[in-house]
């Protein structure tokens, strides 16, 4: 049975005190904590193992390497790739999605072309094509979403013509939480021809996913937000795209063969690996996945839809508090305005009594547009959090009104 209580002692940072109060973790959207498993392998791996992958004939170096690939295989399994040669490692989402967007347009985006974005993305999954669009004379066409945070999909149809070659959107909103109907996305896109390429960072990390079932062309995601270690990241694509697409960085591990004549690339997926990879995170990423996959996967789910619904309840009922992204089928983080309150002065009172909260535009600036304001509050919430801290955040906010109001 899924405890979160015996959970959280896999996180020893869950026991720090902060301001000498207990800590209170809310921010797991911004970066969640690391349980031991993967601290002490990447502490190990530096004492024991540290030499590069793909280079050396010694036996540090076939070592880390075996562990790398290995961990490689963990993360296609984990995504249901059909094939270790579609999983790239990159130092995140945003190197991700770049790398799509710089080496796919290349290839495939003319001018009179257009990509079709979310309103919701995260800046990572506009400003890439944007700049794209850009270089080639191709327009961005915005998909929008309503006042609940529903992705408007239907719109679709308008948006799509045989000019798309992009379709770009979240598996989960890291404002709204909104999980849009990404079948029905990446069935219109593919009925015009155009790729899709999906942000999974907030939603691998609340249910997972199967690349092969969704039938996304790209996947993109972080490992910091996965309870990895931070500057490792996976891009997820059909080898068939991959194997047309041209390199986007070039040096050491991705070539073939070199010379001022003629240089020929790495089979995938080196051919995306340029210089020496983030290997002690790669093979940290895979352990905190042998972590997730270790528990149980309906429960953890189960438990985050209860504390979701219990944090909506308990903010609803703090008078002038609005909750931004209200879907019923959205993943476990709450973004919130109290009316009259600046976001930074709730953020910075409820850090004073522990409570850690992201405040500002969560790089979603288009979001903030759509509401009018400023910026936001929000609550993102992982399966060691427990509904104490849920009563502690109402509470904390209820003080705070009283103090700024
Ligand atoms: N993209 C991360 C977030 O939503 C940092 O907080």
């Amino acid at each position: 049975m899924f405890d979160p209580k015996t959970i959280r002692e896999d996180f020893p940072i869950l026991n720090r005190r902060v301001y000498d109060r207990p800590l209170v973790y809310l921010d797991s959207g911004a970066t969640a904590q690391k349980p031991r498993c993967v601290i002490e392998k990447v502490d190990e791996l530096h004492r024991t193992l540290n030499a590069n992958v793909h280079r050396g004939a010694h036996f540090l170096s076939e070592e880390i390497t075996e562990q790398y690939e290995a961990a490689r295989e963990e993360i296609r399994a984990f995504i249901g790739a059909a094939d270790r040669s579609e999983v790239i490692f990159t130092a995140g989402a945003t190197a991700s999605l770049n790398t799509v967007a710089y080496s796919y347009c290349e290839m495939a985006l003319k001018a009179g072309d257009n990509i079709v974005v979310s309103e919701m993305e995260h800046h990572s999954n506009i400003v890439p094509w944007q700049l794209m669009a850009e270089r080639k004379g191709a327009e961005i066409r915005v998909l929008p979403f309503d006042d609940e945070g529903r992705l408007r999909t239907e719109l679709l149809i308008e948006l799509l013509d045989e000019r798309t070659r992009v379709v770009a959107v979240t598996q989960a909103s890291n404002t709204l939480g909104t999980r849009p109907d990404l079948a029905a996305v990446i069935d219109a896109a593919h009925a015009v021809g155009a790729v899709t390429v999906v942000d999974g960072c907030q939603g691998i990390v609340h249910g997972g996913v199967d690349v092969t079932a969704l039938d996304c062309d790209f996947y993109a995601f972080s490992g910091h937000k996965l309870y990895g270690p931070t500057g490792i990241g996976v891009l997820y694509g059909k080898r068939e795209l991959l194997e047309r697409m041209p390199p986007f960085l070039g040096g050491g591990d991705m070539v073939d063969r070199v010379s001022f004549a003629k240089t020929t690339y790495a089979p995938l997926p080196l051919k995306f690996e340029a210089g020496t990879a983030n290997f002690i995170g790669a093979i940290g990423l895979g352990e905190a996945i042998r972590y997730l996959r270790r528990l149980p996967a309906d429960e953890v789910a189960a438990y985050e839809h209860r504390l979701t619904l219990r944090a909506t309840e308990a903010l609803q009922s703090v008078p002038g508090l609005r909750i931004y992204g209200t879907t019923p089928t959205k993943c476990s983080l709450l973004s919130f305005n109290v009316e009259g309150i600046h976001p930074y002065d709730l953020g910075m009172i409820l850090d004073k009594m522990g409570i850690a909260v992201r405040t500002g535009q969560h790089c979603a600036e288009p979001v903030m547009t759509h509401y009018g304001v400023t910026g936001m509050c929000r609550a993102s919430l992982a399966f060691y959090n427990t509904e104490e801290e849920i009563d502690a955040l109402k509470n904390g906010i209820l003080r705070a009104a009283r103090m700024l109001k």
